[in-house]
């Protein structure tokens, strides 16, 4: 069912944990089966320097965050905004049909957790689109 690169991103994810001093936290809940993703991200100058993520969810949802957590090290903000889900099944070499709306968790989580960091700044958010 699932794909090799799946597997190992799920039984030995990376990022996993959370930042003390994060500039921005994302947490999304998934309406369908009730699974929670939340992103911290460290930034610097619009640039994402660190990242860590905690997911109570399904294997798809875990390699997908640790996937997605990988991809947006060091990517502008707006880099890491237009990462898609598509971008990070991608990378995980395809994800069954029935599992796709998992990794959109992350890509949700990731635009919460920038658009929190905007908001500390006193910036108006960027509208998400939702998942589903
Ligand atoms: Fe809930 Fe995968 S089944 S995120
Ligand atoms: Fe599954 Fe949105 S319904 S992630």
């Amino acid at each position: 069912m699932y794909t090799e690169r799946v597997m190992e991103e799920f039984t030995n994810p990376k990022n996993v944990g959370e930042l003390a001093d994060a500039d921005g936290v994302g947490e999304v809940g998934s309406p369908s089966c009730g699974d929670i993703m939340r992103i911290y991200l460290k930034i610097e100058d619009d640039r994402i320097t660190d990242v860590r993520f905690r997911t109570f969810g399904c294997a798809a949802a875990i390699a997908s965050s640790s996937m997605a957590t990988r991809m947006i090290r060091g990517m502008t903000l707006d880099e890491a905004w237009d990462l898609s889900n598509g971008d990070v099944v991608a990378a995980l070499g395809g994800l069954p049909d029935a599992k796709v709306h998992c990794s959109l968790l992350a890509r949700d989580a990731i635009r919460a957790a920038v658009n929190d960091y905007r908001a500390r700044r006193g910036l108006p958010p960027r509208e998400t689109g939702s998942c589903g």
